[in-house]
């Protein structure tokens, strides 16, 4: 039977959640994405969020602080692992993790004020259905924050990365994706640029979007 992309995905990130956050490049773009999110959201300290594909947290343990209560959700026990004991360690009892993939599972049953997901997206075979599943998690007013690639040619993870369903988005495509699906009030800013060394050898950057939108 051939491997769905959740299991490519969960494997994959099991694999490497141990080492995960020893990249200085990993680390950076998280601090961008948390600093822009910070920025652009009027983020609210009674607020319920849920971040979805946390991974080890990066982005969510920076915002947690500013907000009431975090669920943090990724399909990979391993990653989430890794978020669970730094936020024993750093205190950040309001953080809770799931493991969850909204792509074969059913949302949760509380609404939230806040939906977030960092790098994410790219690995979510039919994006429509997700962003309908997250309008409907939202409360009415509630904000979601979507951060990915724009459109590359691929070189950013290279040939044959498994569970690697979108090389980027297109931003206006994604945000008429956002309408359809109910949102309203969509914004779109630049929150930081990765620059990698693709397969190549040869240096590339690579933008990466913060798409705001309200339910
Ligand atoms: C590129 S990592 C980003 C992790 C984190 N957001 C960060 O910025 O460091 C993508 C994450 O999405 C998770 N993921 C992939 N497919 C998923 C799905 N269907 N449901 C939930 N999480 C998923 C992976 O396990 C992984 O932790």
């Amino acid at each position: 039977m051939p491997t769905s992309v959740q299991q490519q995905n969960r494997q994959r990130f099991d694999d490497i959640a141990a080492g995960w956050d020893e990249s200085p490049r990993r680390r950076e773009l998280a601090a961008g994405v948390a600093a822009a999110i910070a920025e652009t959201l009027p983020l609210q300290a009674h607020w319920h969020a849920l971040e979805y594909g946390c991974g080890t947290g990066l982005v969510g343990a920076a915002l947690a602080p500013r907000l009431g209560r975090l669920l943090a959700c990724d399909v990979s026990p391993g990653m989430l692992s890794v978020l669970a004991g730094k936020a024993r360690a750093a205190g950040l009892d309001r953080l809770q993790t799931r493991v969850l993939d909204l792509t074969s599972e059913p949302p949760p049953a509380e609404r939230f004020d806040l939906i977030f997901s960092s790098m994410t997206m790219h690995h979510i075979p039919d994006v429509a259905a997700l962003l309908r599943t997250f309008h409907g998690m939202l409360a009415p007013g509630g904000w979601l924050a979507l951060v990915d690639l724009d459109s590359e040619d691929g070189s950013f993870h290279g040939e044959g990365t498994p569970g690697v369903m979108h090389h980027g988005f297109d931003r206006n495509a994604l945000q008429g994706a956002l309408r359809a699906a109910g949102f309203a009030a969509t914004g779109a800013r630049t929150a930081h640029t990765v620059s990698k060394t693709a397969a190549d050898g040869r240096v590339r950057h690579y933008p990466v979007f913060l798409i705001t939108a309200r339910a």
